[in-house]
């Protein structure tokens, strides 16, 4: 039998998008192998640990029991596949631009074990170009000469870990792919994982959607981000400004303004776009500016939450509620928080946190709600965050969430 007759599938990366596309796969049928090269993520997988929230352990210990699953740090492994997705890291380099290491490396490392009929799919994000320009060549530079016929599309992932109605199955899925035969063979085998898949005419339009995507919630959230610190100026409730303008029927959506963005897509992936427009000598000025705005926004929280505290206070004490850089995962990569702590510290404050799914975030860890504060920030709305304790007690809470209605002593952002 040759490997594309196999149902077996190799997914580089066991992360947020990774892990939850090896379960889809599973219960779809195929017998899947999760390769990925961080030893210690391995072992917690094969050990039944879901290290990630959108996989339930127990999720996961029937798809390793039932044998269709199983993670290994074993490129070799890949050879039994009739598709490998790469779903690794995009993240940005010290110069703020696109580095790819990660993805150099996953194409590198299955290239010797591609099998003849293979399709190779990226599923990372990044700007449009890098399948045909970036992974191809790699692999086929690097993959055994009897793999005459390999097929390569790009799928980016869509997923958004810890929303409880979308998911891999139910997310239409973009797939473009180089050559007709590949896009046959990419739309089939997203077809057996998605109840809905969208096909495109080629890589660029899937890698340069995705960028649009993310970019266009990246500007979204800082107009309502510029417009929050205009309304606050004139004394208007900018929530309530948004509820008005999202009973319009069409043309308006609503973005809620907040401590800033975190994650590892909407603060980066629009910064791939802006680096791809400078390779084309363009420039994409509004995706700049709106990045300045929401990295502006911690230090503005900051200071509206110390206009709070009875100015005698020198060192005021600040408790941060919620860390991770949305609610329902403990994900803290890019979270706002940081510079918004990092500004109170700056002002004088001497700052705190809790978070009840984020056990110990850049070396310091959670205090619990009795903390004294005179000040507490409301960054991220925490499921089983009891909020209400530190209301009864009396204590000022900047709400950046938009979760405490009409409260005494909640000021909304
Ligand atoms: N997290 C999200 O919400 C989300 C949503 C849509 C798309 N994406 C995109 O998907 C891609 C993956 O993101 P993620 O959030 O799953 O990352 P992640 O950090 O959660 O997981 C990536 C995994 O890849 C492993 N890895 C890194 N380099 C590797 C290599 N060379 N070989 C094998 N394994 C390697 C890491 O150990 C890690 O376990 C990125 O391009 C990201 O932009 C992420």
């Amino acid at each position: 039998m040759s490997v594309e007759n196999t149902k077996t599938l190799a997914i580089i990366g066991q992360g947020y998008v990774g892990l939850p596309l090896a379960m889809a796969a599973v219960d779809a049928g195929w017998t899947v192998i999760g390769i990925d090269n961080f030893q210690a993520k391995v072992s917690q997988i094969n050990s039944g640990s879901s290290p990630v929230e959108d996989v339930t352990d127990q999720q996961l210990q029937a798809a390793l029991s039932s044998g269709a699953y199983k993670a290994t740090n074993d490129f070799s492994e890949a050879a039994l596949a009739a598709v490998i997705t790469i779903c690794v890291p995009t993240p940005l380099d010290d110069k703020r631009e696109p580095d790819l290491t990660l993805l150099r490396s996953a194409a590198t490392g299955i290239a010797p074990f591609v099998s003849n009929e293979t399709l190779v799919v990226s599923e990372s994000t990044s700007y449009p170009g890098t399948l045909r320009d970036l992974i191809i060549p790699i692999i086929y530079e690097n993959k055994p000469v009897t793999s005459q016929s390999v097929y390569f599309a790009s799928a980016p992932e869509r997923v958004n870990p810890g929303d409880p109605i979308w998911n891999q199955k139910n997310t239409p899925r973009l797939v473009g792919a180089i050559d007709a035969d590949s896009q046959s063979r990419a739309l089939a085998f997203y077809k057996s994982i998605c109840d809905a898949v969208v096909s495109v005419s080629t890589p660029e339009i899937a890698e340069a959607a995705k960028l649009l995507e993310n970019t266009f919630r990246l500007v979204n959230i800082a107009l309502i981000n510029e417009f929050t610190q205009l309304c606050s100026a004139a004394d208007i409730n900018v929530q309530e400004v948004i509820d008005a303008a999202s009973s319009k029927p069409y043309g308006f959506m609503p973005f809620r303004p907040g401590v800033g963005v975190g994650g590892h897509c909407i603060p980066v992936d629009p910064l791939y776009l802006t680096w791809w427009a400078r390779q084309h000598n363009g420039e994409a000025a509004i995706v700049e500016a709106a990045n300045l705005i929401n990295h502006e926004m911690p230090s503005y929280v900051a200071e509206r939450a110390l206009r709070l505290v009875n100015p005698e206070i020198k060192n005021p004490q600040v408790l941060i509620l919620g860390v991770a850089y949305k609610p329902g995962v403990g994900d803290v990569r890019e979270t706002p928080v940081s510079e918004l702590r990092d500004h109170l510290k700056t002002l004088g404050a001497v700052v705190s946190w809790h978070d009840p799914l984020v056990p110990l975030w850049e070396d310091s860890k959670p205090v619990d709600l009795g903390w004294e504060c005179d000040v507490a920030i409301l960054a991220t709305k925490q499921p089983g965050m009891d909020v209400e304790q530190l209301i009864k007690r009396g204590i000022q809470i900047l709400d950046c969430t938009n979760s405490i209605k009409k409260q005494s002593g909640v000021v909304p952002l």
